[in-house]
Protein backbone atom coordinates (compact mmCIF):
# COMPACT_ATOMS: atom_id res chain seq x y z
CA UNK A 1 0.00 0.00 0.00
CA UNK A 2 1.41 3.70 -1.06
CA UNK A 3 2.16 6.15 2.13
CA UNK A 4 -1.01 8.13 0.51
CA UNK A 5 -3.34 5.35 0.59
CA UNK A 6 -2.32 4.44 4.07
CA UNK A 7 -2.50 8.07 5.18
CA UNK A 8 -6.02 9.06 3.27
CA UNK A 9 -5.51 11.47 0.11
CA UNK A 10 -7.01 14.18 2.53
CA UNK A 11 -5.12 13.34 5.55
CA UNK A 12 -2.24 16.25 6.61
CA UNK A 13 0.70 15.63 8.57
CA UNK A 14 2.45 18.70 10.29
CA UNK A 15 5.94 17.69 11.65
CA UNK A 16 8.12 20.01 13.27
CA UNK A 17 7.70 22.96 10.56
CA UNK A 18 8.82 25.69 11.80
CA UNK A 19 8.43 29.02 9.81
CA UNK A 20 10.76 32.07 9.96
CA UNK A 21 10.63 35.21 6.93
CA UNK A 22 13.60 37.04 6.66
CA UNK A 23 13.39 40.60 5.61
CA UNK A 24 16.88 42.12 4.42
CA UNK A 25 18.41 41.85 8.62
CA UNK A 26 14.78 41.88 10.13
CA UNK A 27 13.87 38.10 10.85
CA UNK A 28 10.24 37.65 11.66
CA UNK A 29 9.14 34.06 13.25
CA UNK A 30 5.83 33.06 12.63
CA UNK A 31 5.88 29.76 13.80
CA UNK A 32 7.50 28.07 16.31
CA UNK A 33 7.98 24.22 15.91
CA UNK A 34 4.34 22.82 15.57
CA UNK A 35 3.62 19.45 14.82
CA UNK A 36 0.07 17.83 14.27
CA UNK A 37 -2.08 15.97 12.26
CA UNK A 38 -5.24 16.27 10.98
CA UNK A 39 -7.27 13.18 9.59
CA UNK A 40 -8.89 12.60 6.79
CA UNK A 41 -12.60 14.12 5.92
CA UNK A 42 -12.05 15.92 9.64
CA UNK A 43 -13.45 19.34 10.12
CA UNK A 44 -10.38 21.12 11.85
CA UNK A 45 -10.61 24.74 13.29
CA UNK A 46 -7.34 26.93 14.19
CA UNK A 47 -8.33 29.99 16.61
CA UNK A 48 -5.29 32.02 17.83
CA UNK A 49 -5.11 35.59 18.31
CA UNK A 50 -4.04 38.27 15.37
CA UNK A 51 -0.47 37.45 13.60
CA UNK A 52 -0.32 34.08 15.14
CA UNK A 53 0.75 32.41 12.17
CA UNK A 54 -3.09 31.09 11.29
CA UNK A 55 -2.75 32.41 7.82
CA UNK A 56 1.11 30.88 7.08
CA UNK A 57 -0.16 27.41 8.42
CA UNK A 58 -2.68 27.47 5.80
CA UNK A 59 -0.55 28.76 2.81
CA UNK A 60 2.39 26.07 4.29
CA UNK A 61 -0.77 23.02 4.03
CA UNK A 62 -1.58 23.93 0.45
CA UNK A 63 1.98 24.39 -0.44
CA UNK A 64 1.81 28.19 -1.94
CA UNK A 65 5.36 28.22 0.99
CA UNK A 66 7.54 26.39 2.22
CA UNK A 67 8.71 25.62 5.72
CA UNK A 68 11.79 26.94 7.18
CA UNK A 69 11.95 23.47 8.59
CA UNK A 70 10.30 20.52 9.57
CA UNK A 71 8.14 18.97 6.84
CA UNK A 72 4.23 19.17 5.90
CA UNK A 73 2.76 15.94 4.16
CA UNK A 74 -0.80 15.60 2.78
CA UNK A 75 -2.09 11.91 1.68
CA UNK A 76 1.26 10.59 2.95
CA UNK A 77 3.41 12.80 0.15
CA UNK A 78 5.68 15.35 1.25
CA UNK A 79 4.10 19.00 0.12
CA UNK A 80 6.71 21.05 -2.34
CA UNK A 81 4.59 22.83 -4.45
CA UNK A 82 0.96 23.93 -5.10
CA UNK A 83 -1.03 20.93 -3.78
CA UNK A 84 -3.80 20.23 -7.06
CA UNK A 85 -5.89 18.40 -4.09
CA UNK A 86 -6.55 21.57 -2.16
CA UNK A 87 -8.36 24.34 -2.69
CA UNK A 88 -7.83 27.93 -0.31
CA UNK A 89 -10.47 30.36 0.29
CA UNK A 90 -8.12 33.33 1.15
CA UNK A 91 -8.78 35.95 3.79
CA UNK A 92 -9.00 38.07 0.80
CA UNK A 93 -11.64 37.59 -1.89
CA UNK A 94 -8.66 38.58 -4.73
CA UNK A 95 -11.26 37.97 -7.32
CA UNK A 96 -10.52 38.82 -10.94
CA UNK A 97 -12.09 42.03 -11.87
CA UNK A 98 -12.52 42.12 -15.76
CA UNK A 99 -14.55 38.52 -15.31
CA UNK A 100 -18.06 38.09 -13.99
CA UNK A 101 -18.78 36.46 -10.80
CA UNK A 102 -19.50 33.17 -12.79
CA UNK A 103 -16.44 33.03 -14.42
CA UNK A 104 -14.47 33.96 -11.37
CA UNK A 105 -16.02 30.65 -9.92
CA UNK A 106 -15.27 28.97 -12.39
CA UNK A 107 -11.47 29.76 -13.16
CA UNK A 108 -9.97 26.57 -10.77
CA UNK A 109 -11.91 24.46 -13.59
CA UNK A 110 -10.68 26.47 -16.24
CA UNK A 111 -7.43 26.19 -14.92
CA UNK A 112 -7.53 22.33 -14.22
CA UNK A 113 -9.48 21.00 -17.40
CA UNK A 114 -9.11 23.92 -19.92
CA UNK A 115 -12.83 24.09 -20.59
CA UNK A 116 -15.81 23.90 -17.84
CA UNK A 117 -18.36 21.18 -18.98
CA UNK A 118 -21.84 21.43 -18.85
CA UNK A 119 -22.30 19.56 -15.11
CA UNK A 120 -19.31 22.12 -13.86
CA UNK A 121 -21.50 24.76 -14.69
CA UNK A 122 -24.44 23.76 -13.24
CA UNK A 123 -22.33 23.02 -10.12
CA UNK A 124 -20.73 26.41 -10.11
CA UNK A 125 -24.41 27.45 -10.44
CA UNK A 126 -25.82 25.48 -7.52
CA UNK A 127 -23.31 27.02 -4.88
CA UNK A 128 -23.90 30.83 -6.56
CA UNK A 129 -27.90 30.02 -5.40
CA UNK A 130 -26.31 28.52 -1.88
CA UNK A 131 -24.03 31.77 -1.67
CA UNK A 132 -27.32 33.87 -2.11
CA UNK A 133 -25.32 35.25 -5.06
CA UNK A 134 -28.27 33.76 -8.22
CA UNK A 135 -29.15 37.44 -9.26
CA UNK A 136 -25.36 38.47 -9.62
CA UNK A 137 -23.91 35.83 -11.50
CA UNK A 138 -22.80 37.89 -14.55
CA UNK A 139 -22.30 41.27 -12.29
CA UNK A 140 -18.56 42.24 -11.76
CA UNK A 141 -16.33 42.21 -9.14
CA UNK A 142 -16.42 46.63 -8.11
CA UNK A 143 -20.40 45.92 -8.77
CA UNK A 144 -20.36 43.71 -5.20
CA UNK A 145 -20.62 44.37 -1.17
CA UNK A 146 -17.03 43.45 0.19
CA UNK A 147 -19.26 39.87 1.80
CA UNK A 148 -20.68 39.24 -1.68
CA UNK A 149 -17.21 39.03 -3.18
CA UNK A 150 -16.54 36.69 -0.27
CA UNK A 151 -18.89 34.70 -0.31
CA UNK A 152 -18.14 34.45 -4.54
CA UNK A 153 -14.58 33.54 -3.32
CA UNK A 154 -15.61 31.08 -1.24
CA UNK A 155 -18.10 29.30 -4.01
CA UNK A 156 -14.73 29.46 -6.20
CA UNK A 157 -12.62 27.70 -3.46
CA UNK A 158 -15.88 24.38 -3.44
CA UNK A 159 -16.39 24.56 -7.39
CA UNK A 160 -13.24 21.84 -7.82
CA UNK A 161 -14.84 19.79 -5.04
CA UNK A 162 -11.64 19.33 -3.39
CA UNK A 163 -10.57 16.70 -1.05
CA UNK A 164 -8.64 18.96 1.60
CA UNK A 165 -10.52 22.79 2.15
CA UNK A 166 -8.39 25.58 3.15
CA UNK A 167 -10.51 28.36 4.59
CA UNK A 168 -8.86 31.36 6.23
CA UNK A 169 -11.65 33.46 8.06
CA UNK A 170 -14.71 32.60 5.26
CA UNK A 171 -16.91 34.50 6.54
CA UNK A 172 -15.05 37.14 8.55
CA UNK A 173 -16.63 40.03 6.48
CA UNK A 174 -20.38 39.28 6.68
CA UNK A 175 -23.26 39.68 9.23
CA UNK A 176 -24.29 37.00 11.77
CA UNK A 177 -27.43 35.90 10.40
CA UNK A 178 -26.01 35.17 6.88
CA UNK A 179 -22.66 33.69 8.47
CA UNK A 180 -25.00 31.40 10.70
CA UNK A 181 -26.96 30.76 7.31
CA UNK A 182 -23.42 29.78 5.83
CA UNK A 183 -22.02 27.68 8.41
CA UNK A 184 -25.36 25.31 7.95
CA UNK A 185 -24.50 25.53 4.22
CA UNK A 186 -20.92 24.66 4.20
CA UNK A 187 -21.76 21.72 6.96
CA UNK A 188 -24.46 20.46 4.58
CA UNK A 189 -21.91 20.16 1.61
CA UNK A 190 -19.06 18.79 3.45
CA UNK A 191 -21.55 16.24 5.02
CA UNK A 192 -22.76 15.42 1.85
CA UNK A 193 -19.01 15.32 0.09
CA UNK A 194 -16.66 14.22 3.08
CA UNK A 195 -13.37 16.38 2.79
CA UNK A 196 -10.97 17.27 5.09
CA UNK A 197 -11.78 21.20 6.24
CA UNK A 198 -8.79 23.38 7.75
CA UNK A 199 -11.45 26.31 8.87
CA UNK A 200 -9.62 29.52 10.16
CA UNK A 201 -11.52 31.88 12.46
CA UNK A 202 -11.62 34.44 15.05
CA UNK A 203 -15.22 33.06 16.72
CA UNK A 204 -15.28 30.36 19.26
CA UNK A 205 -19.23 29.76 18.50
CA UNK A 206 -18.59 29.11 14.89
CA UNK A 207 -15.45 27.28 15.57
CA UNK A 208 -17.51 24.91 18.30
CA UNK A 209 -20.53 24.49 15.55
CA UNK A 210 -18.59 23.67 13.03
CA UNK A 211 -15.55 21.43 13.48
CA UNK A 212 -14.62 18.43 15.05
CA UNK A 213 -11.38 19.65 17.00
CA UNK A 214 -10.58 23.11 17.60
CA UNK A 215 -6.78 24.10 17.74
CA UNK A 216 -5.80 26.41 19.86
CA UNK A 217 -2.52 28.80 18.81
CA UNK A 218 -0.72 30.70 21.04
CA UNK A 219 0.68 34.09 20.21
CA UNK A 220 3.43 34.69 17.97
CA UNK A 221 5.89 32.94 17.33
CA UNK A 222 2.34 30.22 16.70
CA UNK A 223 2.18 26.87 17.88
CA UNK A 224 -0.50 24.53 18.76
CA UNK A 225 -1.12 25.23 22.75
CA UNK A 226 -4.68 23.16 23.22
CA UNK A 227 -6.70 20.97 21.69
CA UNK A 228 -10.62 21.11 21.63
CA UNK A 229 -12.45 17.94 20.92
CA UNK A 230 -15.99 19.01 19.79
CA UNK A 231 -17.97 15.97 20.61
CA UNK A 232 -21.59 17.03 19.50
CA UNK A 233 -24.07 15.11 17.68
CA UNK A 234 -24.21 15.58 14.16
CA UNK A 235 -25.60 17.04 12.02
CA UNK A 236 -25.60 20.14 13.60
CA UNK A 237 -28.79 22.34 13.41
CA UNK A 238 -29.16 25.86 14.39
CA UNK A 239 -31.12 24.84 17.62
CA UNK A 240 -27.79 23.25 19.17
CA UNK A 241 -26.62 26.71 19.46
CA UNK A 242 -28.64 27.24 22.61
CA UNK A 243 -27.59 23.85 24.58
CA UNK A 244 -25.76 23.81 27.53
CA UNK A 245 -22.63 21.32 26.15
CA UNK A 246 -22.46 23.76 23.65
CA UNK A 247 -21.82 26.93 25.50
CA UNK A 248 -19.42 24.90 27.76
CA UNK A 249 -17.59 24.41 25.12
CA UNK A 250 -17.24 28.12 23.96
CA UNK A 251 -16.91 28.70 27.76
CA UNK A 252 -13.62 26.56 27.46
CA UNK A 253 -12.71 27.44 23.68
CA UNK A 254 -12.40 31.41 25.89
CA UNK A 255 -10.47 30.03 28.70
CA UNK A 256 -8.12 28.00 26.01
CA UNK A 257 -7.71 31.21 24.07
CA UNK A 258 -6.77 33.74 27.00
CA UNK A 259 -4.15 30.90 28.31
CA UNK A 260 -3.04 30.87 25.04
CA UNK A 261 -2.29 34.93 24.53
CA UNK A 262 -1.14 34.99 28.67
CA UNK A 263 1.61 32.35 27.55
CA UNK A 264 3.16 34.41 24.93
CA UNK A 265 3.17 37.75 27.12
CA UNK A 266 5.17 36.16 30.39
CA UNK A 267 7.56 34.43 27.38
CA UNK A 268 8.09 38.03 26.07
CA UNK A 269 8.55 39.33 29.67
CA UNK A 270 10.58 36.73 30.75
N1 LIG B 1 5.03 36.93 3.39
C1 LIG B 1 5.39 37.36 4.59
N2 LIG B 1 6.55 38.04 4.75
C2 LIG B 1 6.95 38.47 5.97
N3 LIG B 1 6.25 38.26 7.11
C3 LIG B 1 5.10 37.60 7.01
C4 LIG B 1 4.60 37.12 5.76
N4 LIG B 1 3.43 36.49 5.97
C5 LIG B 1 3.19 36.57 7.29
N5 LIG B 1 4.20 37.24 7.92
C6 LIG B 1 4.29 37.49 9.36
O1 LIG B 1 4.06 36.26 10.03
C7 LIG B 1 3.26 36.46 11.20
C8 LIG B 1 2.03 35.58 11.12
O2 LIG B 1 1.18 36.08 10.08
P1 LIG B 1 -0.18 35.36 9.68
O3 LIG B 1 -0.72 36.11 8.53
O4 LIG B 1 0.08 33.91 9.50
O5 LIG B 1 -1.05 35.59 11.00
P2 LIG B 1 -2.57 35.20 11.30
O6 LIG B 1 -2.59 34.32 12.50
O7 LIG B 1 -3.22 34.70 10.08
O8 LIG B 1 -3.20 36.63 11.72
P3 LIG B 1 -4.68 37.23 11.48
O9 LIG B 1 -5.57 36.61 12.52
O10 LIG B 1 -4.48 38.70 11.74
O11 LIG B 1 -5.07 36.95 10.08
C9 LIG B 1 2.98 37.97 11.27
O12 LIG B 1 3.91 38.55 12.16
C10 LIG B 1 3.23 38.45 9.85
O13 LIG B 1 3.72 39.77 9.86
MG1 LIG C 1 -4.65 35.43 8.83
Amino acid sequence: MSAAARAGVGAVEIDSVVKVFKRNRLAIQALSETSVDFREGEFVSLIGPSGCGKSTLLKLIAGLDTPTSGEVRVGGNPVRSPLRTASVAFQKPTLLSWRTVLDNILLPVEIRDGRPSRADRAYAHELIEMMGLQDFASHYPKELSGGMEQRAAIARSLVTRPELLLMDEPFGALDEFTREDLNEELLKLWEAEPKTVVFVTHSISEAVFLSDRIMVMSARPGRISDVIEVDLPRPRTPEIRTSAEFNELVRLGRISLEAAKAEHETAAHA
